[in-house]
């Protein structure tokens, strides 16, 4: 039967217990971890959220009615008790804060009493994804995934101080807008009032916060709720949060330098981990040539190498082919995988088919001396030698070529880098490796809309030494975007944007917009930079990311009160969910399902 608190007051948390006085007597409430009855001794492991502390009840000293009562707690069971603090008996529990110490219990309520979790609240334990989501609120009680929120709710407070103390303004933007330029699908809010007209959640603020630019607020941040209705994967949801934030009168130096110090500042308070300033710059082309990404893991080495001109006569066709089509033929060695299982290497050849490679041309040098490669009958000994001297392969090593496009090449072997390395044991998961992608291209060609689009977003700015190319090579132009990359993901990214009204027209001249159609779509803007607009950058973190990384995890959900699945709902609320046919009428939408 559940108690009332009446004329109860929580004193202290379980941890905090650590700072009383032996013998003081405290308030605690909380949730029963385990109960173990020894006879004339119950003990029980009180759980909050700041960890556990070991109650015991003595029926000489709690009654016998209390404790009977005791012997009824169960695990989830909320009880408040009151008792003195005392050295512990038995041995010290060397994994607790509070090991040292347990309560002698002198009274206790029973709060409220629990069903039997459909999964035990504990670090250590395996459950389904979907249990876990379905109850979420018991998952949250599981110690690793407080930990998770604490430090996310800290990471939050850290950037506010930061960023205030460097006079940026915390200002918030509507949810309910127009379609913003992040090039993802919208989510779509019908309007009652204007019927057949919708809002659109914001992708990001990227709009607004250039307006506010224009208004003169000049240093801008807000920890964001963005919204983008995209396929998920480990490291996206459909909502998530940026720490996004604008600047003006600066240039790329000046965005970077004051988030060099952001970071620098939440890796030192958050972990104690000490980032090198400056961090390191790449462009974007070394990157992909370098590592095939333009989210690099500098955690290992393991380079891309060229070989396109020192294999552009050979007897290989597969190689000979794809350079006549203008591709590339580049390689890499995994250094110690050259012993690599038919199986595994089945596996090597599958993920390099993943990546859009049509095949995987390999060579295993074995470390009895022995060479196994597909290939070899196309090539003369003597170039299968230079080839692999080239390479610097030794024996031992696996070496892979992938002969294609710039685009297929990179995906492959970026995508065998980081399969290596997983396989070699090389991502030291201790480390935090950062860098700085600068120099994006400004435009992308797309296959499926024969035309342009813009990398980042048509608001970026193109490099002053590249704008002549404009009209000539629109592809080679590159942008004042940058991207902030931590162990090989992509944490945050930004740019500096086109305050000059001849350059964004060419800009959209380049997307293949008119005038009416860049007007009807980002006229606002356009307008008010028509009033005065500063030269103005900006950058924003993907927050869930970054505390994803920072506390070590895999999933991005992890990190997240209550994440949606990969389908996009939420197992916890059902959503989403159809709705009444008046509401459906209010909004004067009629749904036209498809019979299956
Ligand atoms: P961008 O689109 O690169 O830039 O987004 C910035 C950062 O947000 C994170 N992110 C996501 N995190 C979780 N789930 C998602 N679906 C998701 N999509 C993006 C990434 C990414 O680096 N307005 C620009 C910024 C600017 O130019 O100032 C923008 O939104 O970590
Ligand atoms: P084939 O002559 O097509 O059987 O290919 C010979 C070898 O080259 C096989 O091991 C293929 O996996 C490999 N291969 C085929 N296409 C490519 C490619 N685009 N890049 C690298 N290797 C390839």
């Amino acid at each position: 039967m559940a108690e009332s608190m009446k004329g109860l007051k929580r004193t202290h948390r379980c941890t905090e217990v650590i700072s009383v006085e032996l013998g003081s007597t405290v308030t605690l409430m909380g949730w029963v971890q385990k109960r173990r009855n020894l006879g004339s001794l119950i003990f029980v492991d009180l759980r909050d959220r700041s960890g556990l502390m070991q109650l015991y009840f003595e029926e000489e000293t709690i009654g016998a009615e209390g404790f009977a009562k005791a012997g009824t707690l169960r695990s989830e069971f909320v009880i408040a008790v009151t008792g003195t603090v005392e050295k512990r008996n038995g041995a010290t529990n060397e994994s607790l804060v509070t090991g040292e110490l347990e309560l002698k219990v002198l009274d206790l309520r029973i709060l409220s009493e629990s069903l039997t979790p459909p999964f035990p609240i504990d670090a250590d334990i395996t459950v389904k994804d979907e249990l876990r989501l379905k109850y979420r609120y018991l998952d949250l009680r599981r110690p690793n995934i407080q930990k998770n929120l604490i430090m996310r709710s800290k990471i939050a407070n850290l950037t506010r101080q930061f960023l205030a103390g460097e006079e940026f303004l915390e200002i918030e933007t509507p949810i309910l807008t127009k379609s913003t330029p992040e090039g993802a699908r919208d989510y779509l809010v019908p309007s009652r009032i204007h019927p057949g007209s919708f809002y659109a959640l914001p992708q990001s603020p990227q709009l607004f916060k250039q307006l506010l630019m224009v208004s003169g607020y000049d240093r801008y941040f807000q920890i964001a709720r963005c919204f983008r209705d995209e396929d998920l994967r480990a490291d996206r949801q459909p909502e998530f949060t940026q720490i996004d934030m604008e600047l003006s009168f600066v240039d790329v130096d000046d965005v970077i330098d004051v988030n060099e110090r952001l970071l620098a500042f939440l890796f030192k308070e958050c972990l104690d981990v000490d980032v090198t300033l400056p961090i390191q710059r790449m462009t974007w082309q070394t990157a992909m040539d370098l590592y095939g990404s333009d989210k690099p893991d500098l955690r290992f080495d393991m380079k891309i190498q060229d070989v396109t001109d020192q294999v552009k006569n050979c007897g290989f066709g597969v190689f000979t082919g794809a350079i006549e089509n203008g591709g590339f033929v580049r390689g890499l060695v995994a250094k110690g995988l050259g012993d690599i299982s038919s199986k595994r290497m089945k596996k090597v050849e599958k993920t390099a088919k993943d990546y859009g490679a049509k095949g995987l041309a390999y060579i295993q040098l074995k470390s009895d001396g022995s060479i196994k490669c597909p290939f070899a009958k196309f090539m003369s000994e003597e170039e299968l030698d230079a080839l692999i001297a080239s390479m610097g392969g030794e024996s031992g090593d696996l070496i892979v070529f992938a002969a294609d496009s710039f685009k297929v090449v990179c995906d492959v072997l970026g995508a065998l880098r980081v399969f290596f390395a997983k396989e070699l044991g090389l991502l030291d998961p201790s480390e935090y490796r950062f860098v700085w992608i600068t120099e994006f291209p400004l435009l992308e060609w797309s296959e499926e809309q024969g035309r342009y689009t813009a990398m980042h977003h048509p608001f970026t700015m193109p490099m002053e030494e590249d704008l002549a190319l404009i009209d000539t090579d629109p592809g080679k132009v590159r942008a004042k975007a940058y991207d902030i990359v931590l162990n090989g993901n992509e944490i945050g990214g930004g740019s500096v944007r086109i305050h000059q009204d001849d350059i964004q027209e060419k800009m959209f001249e380049c997307l293949g917009f008119t005038n009416e159609q860049a007007y009807s779509q980002f006229g606002f803007l356009l307008e008010a930079f028509k009033y005065g607009v500063p030269p103005h950058a900006g950058l924003a973190y993907g927050l869930d990311r970054l505390v994803m990384l920072m506390a070590k995890e895999e999933n991005i959900r992890d990190v997240i009160a209550f994440p949606k699945i990969k389908d996009a709902s939420c197992l916890l609320t059902d959503a989403p969910g159809p709705v009444d046919d008046k509401q459906l009428e209010e909004l004067s939408i009629k749904v036209d399902l498809e019979e299956e």
